[in-house]
This record gives structure tokens, C-alpha cells and sequence, in this order.
């Protein structure tokens, strides 16, 4: 029988017998006494074993090897003054083993070293395909008990606090892509029809609230076929969130009492509120992003006005066609920023292009005051012009300004991720800073080129402002997103309640009545059966895990996550099934591989 788990030992439990459990995370032998650091989730304890003081163990302890299952019965001392060790709890005392049994050996070399202090880093594909072991790290070990304490504090606050419920939601459900592409699966009982995997428990959480429920939550696991990148995944979880007859006001103010309780019970962090709140079009203004990171400034400046009628023509043009002419000033960016990373086949320029921006026009301030420029700009710029983008880029000497012309979204996307590049080298960012912010007043809709209509910028379930009514195609939704130093970490609505204008938004988004009624009837109505205005949020519990454990990839956060091409390395999925279970679905597979 366990007594105590090895992390928690300590000098209070001096001359106690113990029984232990654990992996031997490493073994050394001091001239014939064996140290074993043995290790369960909890940490590490030191157990020794030596001939005189325990002839019965010393012989398996000498055999032991890193990674074995062991069961330790020994006496808690007092560690010598010499080897005590203030870096681990435990430090202070260690266990002579008088029995040991060997519960489990390692038949096979380790892939890679899992002790704790072994800090070499492992390759991703090594750690995926072994997860096991790499949970057994204590990095990845302390991020899962980190995730779970995050779950834990949302749940007795959502629960104990505020009254919410939990509900689960089903996850065999119909297609309503809500934007990323639907995993999708056969039904062998109704052939030739589909289930989809839910993108997120969107309308069954507006039903609970024509149910009457109230305020539900739910810990949901979510399928999305998306592009994978380090804050993307397949299936990914959110802490979904619903409530009826409160205002946006009471959702937000309730939502940061969630957060702040989060950190203060997990973190020990107190974070002041109210969170401060941009307005979408003040984020993209100024920052060039809906999910700003504010722990630096570096914003962005419109020039267009200024240069409207310019004689350098990518400016002029820019604004002429519709476009914006915006700078990003870097102060002592003249120095540091050679003409070589500006100009094209530099690292920034093609920041620039990958962006989508055509070049990356600059104006450096020198130490006297002078302008530094290209021949095309100095030459076509009045001294009033460069005297007015000087003034209101507050340029110093030692200024570097680099410039974005083209349609909005290209300059504000190019400004971002060069704004972003230089924050990070100039070592703008400090790592300590938690910066949450609101940002509100989202646009309802955003043009599709691609398929030259309109499309939902939340979902077609979010609820216009009431003062744009007059105007659903450009009107503000009643949306709002959380960020969190540069992350979306939350995103959520005021939903429609109203059957016309579920229907008004629907036609706005280019889908004919039959199509909106064959997708979404069931909403529709639901709706004619007393809904009540509600609202409600999700966050991605693998992002804010991810921040809080100030990790770079959610995969760190994610017991058994994709890689990048969406594959499981560890099961080898996805693979080939039984041509008998593609018989059974009356599936098959149009997929011819390259010879
Ligand atoms: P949304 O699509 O904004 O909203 O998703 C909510 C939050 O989920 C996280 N997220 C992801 N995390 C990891 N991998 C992904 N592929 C991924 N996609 C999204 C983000 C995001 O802010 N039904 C609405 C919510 C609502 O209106 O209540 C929804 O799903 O952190």
C-alpha cells in the first residue's frame, strides 16, 4: 500500500516508514552506496541503499536502471548537511530503501532521455511517437496539471459562483460548417448520408437556451479541418459558454470575473479589471490585427491623407484605388536595420511580400535630421508632405519608417507581422506582462473574393447592433473577442432570437431561403417557440493553457496532439480501413496515389 506519493515527503516525516511507488529517474553509485532518484507525478524523492545499513535491497538497487517500476519500503532521515539539495522539495531528507521490488524493467533502449535532469531537447517527431515517455517529463507532466487546475478553477467557478450547468452536447451531428471545413462520417444505418464532427456546440447551445436552461458551460471538444499551425489543431477543446436575458455588458463583466479567478487560483496573479476594450476598428488602425498584442506599442500610423495626391505614384495609387498608405515608425530602427533586409531578397522585405505587399518603401531619419530615402520618394514628396508624416510619426533622429501601400487588408496584414518581427527582435516583449484586452464592435460580415460574397466574420448566428438595423450589410455585430498578449484566446456574441432577422442575415450571406431552411430549419423553428435573447463565448482551453504555461505550440498543452500534417504519430492514424467496412458504408475512395 502506498503511504505517500514522493513529492510530497518532507523533514516533518522523519523516522516514518514508507511505501513508495515510482519510476527510477536516475541511479548513481558513490563508491558502493546507490542513490536512486525516484520519481512519480508528484516529483522526486532521494533513496539510498548500501550494503551495511540495507544489505536486503542493495543488490536490486545496484541492478536498477533508469526508467524502472519500482516499489520502495524504507525509513525517512535526515539527508547529511553536505547533500542537501534546496532545488527540490524534498531536498532536505531521503529514504534508505530496506525493501525494493522490481514491479517492471525497460527491455528496449529509451528513445530518449526522460529524466529530469537530463535537459536535451528532443525532436517533436521523437516525442510524439513516444508520448508516453514524453509525458513522463516534467515539463509536459506539469503542463497537464497545470490544464487540469485550469479546468478545475473554471468549473467551481462556473458552477459554484455563478449557477451554470454543464451539458454535453453530441458530437455524431449534422454539417453547418461554420468556416473551416467539416470532418465528416458515414452513417452505415442511413446510407448515403453524412454525420459531421462539431466545429463547436454553437446551435445546440442556443437550444439549451430556448430549453430554458439558462446558463450552460461546457468543457466541448471541437473538429475543425483547417490549415495546422502552432495555435491550431484538429480537434481542440473549448470551455463553451451560453446565457440567457443578460446584456453584453453582464456577459463581458461576468467573463472577467471567470478569467480573473482563473489566474488568481491557478497563477496566484492578480489582474486588475476591467479589461481594457478597442473596437475593431480601432485595433485594426492602429495595430493592423484584430487580436493586438499590447504588451508593446510600435503602432501603426495612416498616412493617406497626406499622400493622396503625392507625386510618388504606389502611394497615390494605393489611395486612389480604394487602398491606405500606412507606416510603422521603429524608433532607432536606423541603426539597426541595414538597407539589405529593407530591399528586395532581405528578410523583412519578404515578410513584407509574403504578406502579400508589393515592396517596402522606408524613410530613415539620420543623426542631423535628414531625410534618407529612395530618389522615387525624396524626389516626389513636397517638404510638407515629409515635414507632416515626420510630425505625426513623432520621427526622431535614428527613426526608421517603413511603409505598406495597397487595399487595406494587405497594408494592415503586412504591418502586423513586420510590427510583430521587430517587437520580437528588438526584444520589445516582456515575457512577465499579461495583457488581456476586449476587442468589440466587430463588422457582421466581410467580403469573400473567392466566392464573391458576403460572409459571417463570427457566424451567421451573431447578433447585429440594434442601431444598424437599416443596414445589415455593413452593420456592427455584437460580438467580442478576448485577447490575450496577441492571441484570440475567446470569441462570442449576442445571438439572433428573432426568426426575420436570422433570415435577413442568412439572405445577406448569399443563402437562398431553401438552402437556409434545409441547413438551419430546426433553428429557424425553434425560434417561433418562445427563445429568449441570449449570448454567450467560447475560449480555446488549449491556447489559454498554452499562454498561461507560457508555452509556444498548444501541442505542449495537448496530451496526444497532431503534428502539423494532422497525423497522430503515436496510433499512426489516420490509416487504410477494411475494404469490408467501406463495403458496409457503400464508401469508396476516388483517391488514386501517385505512382
Ligand atoms: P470561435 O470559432 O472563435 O468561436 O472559437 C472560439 C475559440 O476557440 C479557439 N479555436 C481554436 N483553438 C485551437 N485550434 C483551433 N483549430 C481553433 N479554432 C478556434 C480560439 C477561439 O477564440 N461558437 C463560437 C463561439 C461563440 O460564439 O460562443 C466559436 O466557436 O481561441
Amino acid at each position: 500500500m502506498r503511504t505517500y506519493y514522493c513529492g510530497e515527503l518532507r523533514k516533518e516525516h522523519i523516522g516514518e516508514t514508507v511505501t513508495l511507488y515510482g519510476w527510477v529517474d536516475r541511479r548513481r553509485d558513490h563508491g558502493g552506496v546507490i542513490f536512486i532518484d525516484l520519481r512519480d507525478r508528484t516529483g522526486i524523492v532521494q533513496v539510498v541503499s548500501d550494503p551495511q545499513r540495507t544489505p536486503n535491497s542493495y543488490e536490486l538497487a545496484n541492478s536498477l536502471r533508469n526508467e524502472y517500476v519500482v516499489e520502495i519500503t524504507g525509513r525517512v532521515t535526515q539527508r547529511p548537511e553536505e547533500s542537501l539539495n534546496p532545488r527540490i522539495p524534498t531536498g532536505e531528507i531521503e529514504i534508505y530503501a530496506d525493501t525494493i521490488k522490481l514491479l517492471n524493467s525497460v527491455r528496449k533502449q529509451l528513445p530518449f532521455q526522460v529524466s529530469t535532469a537530463d535537459a536535451d531537447p528532443v525532436r517533436e517527431e521523437l516525442r510524439l511517437k513516444y508520448r508516453y515517455l514524453d509525458l513522463r517529463r516534467d515539463r509536459m507532466a506539469n503542463n497537464l496539471q497545470l490544464r487540469h487546475q485550469v479546468v478545475k478553477a473554471i468549473r467551481r467557478y462556473l458552477e459554484d459562483v455563478e449557477s451554470f450547468i454543464e451539458v454535453e452536447t453530441p458530437v455524431l451531428t449534422r454539417s453547418t460548417p461554420e468556416g473551416a471545413r467539416d470532418y465528416i462520417l458515414p452513417s452505415r444505418v442511413n446510407l448515403g448520408e453524412w454525420f459531421a464532427l462539431p466545429q463547436s456546440p454553437q446551435l445546440f447551445k442556443q437550444l439549451l437556451m430556448v430549453s430554458g436552461l439558462d446558463r450552460y458551460y461546457q468543457i466541448a471538444r471541437c473538429f475543425r479541418d483547417e490549415d495546422l499551425r502552432a495555435d491550431r489543431q484538429p480537434e481542440f477543446t473549448q470551455l463553451d459558454m451560453e446565457m440567457s436575458f443578460m446584456s453584453q455588458e453582464e456577459i463581458i463583466e461576468l467573463n472577467e470575473k471567470l478569467v480573473r479567478h482563473i489566474f488568481k487560483t491557478v497563477q496566484g496573479i492578480e489582474i486588475q479589471l476591467p479589461f481594457p476594450r478597442l473596437t475593431y476598428a480601432e485595433a485594426m488602425e492602429r495595430y493592423g490585427s484584430d487580436k493586438p498584442d499590447t504588451r508593446y506599442g510600435l503602432e501603426l500610423i495612416n498616412v493617406s491623407d497626406v499622400v493622396k495626391d503625392c507625386g510618388f505614384k504606389v502611394f497615390r495609387e494605393a489611395v486612389t484605388k480604394g487602398g491606405i498608405v500606412k507606416i510603422l515608425p521603429i524608433p532607432n530602427g536606423n541603426d539597426s536595420i541595414s538597407n539589405v533586409r529593407i530591399k528586395p531578397g532581405g528578410d523583412l522585405f519578404n515578410e513584407a511580400t509574403d504578406a502579400g505587399a508589393k515592396g517596402l518603401a522606408y524613410i530613415r531619419v539620420r543623426d542631423d535630421g535628414e531625410i534618407d530615402t529612395i530618389g522615387a520618394i525624396k524626389d516626389n514628396l513636397t517638404t510638407e508632405q515629409k515635414q507632416e508624416i515626420l510630425r505625426r510619426t513623432d520621427a526622431k533622429p535614428g527613426h526608421l519608417l517603413l511603409f505598406a501601400a495597397a487595399d487595406t487588408a494587405t497594408v494592415n496584414k503586412t504591418l502586423d507581422r513586420l510590427r510583430q518581427a521587430i517587437a520580437r527582435e528588438f526584444g520589445l516583449i516582456d515575457p512577465q506582462k499579461i495583457n488581456l484586452l476586449w476587442v468589440t464592435d466587430f463588422p457582421m460580415f466581410e467580403w469573400n473574393p473567392q466566392e464573391n460574397r458576403l460572409e459571417a466574420l463570427h457566424h451567421p448566428f451573431t447578433a447585429p447592433h440594434p442601431d444598424d438595423l437599416c443596414n445589415l450589410k455593413t452593420a456592427r455585430a455584437q460580438a467580442y473577442d478576448l485577447v490575450f498578449n496577441g492571441f484570440e484566446v475567446g470569441g462570442g456574441s449576442l445571438r439572433i432570437y428573432q426568426r426575420e432577422i436570422q433570415e435577413q442575415v442568412f439572405e445577406a450571406i448569399g443563402l437562398l431561403p431553401e438552402e437556409a431552411y434545409n441547413k438551419f430549419g430546426f433553428l429557424l423553428e425553434a425560434f417561433e417557440y418562445g427563445t429568449p435573447p441570449h449570448g454567450g463565448i467560447a475560449y480555446g482551453l488549449d491556447r489559454l493553457v498554452m499562454l498561461l504555461a507560457k508555452e509556444e505550440s498548444i501541442r505542449d498543452v495537448i496530451a496526444f496532439p497532431k503534428t502539423q500534417q494532422a497525423r497522430c504519430l503515436l496510433t499512426d492514424a489516420p490509416s487504410a480501413v477494411d475494404a469490408k467496412q467501406l463495403k458496409e458504408l457503400h464508401v469508396a475512395s476516388t483517391y488514386k496515389p501517385k505512382s
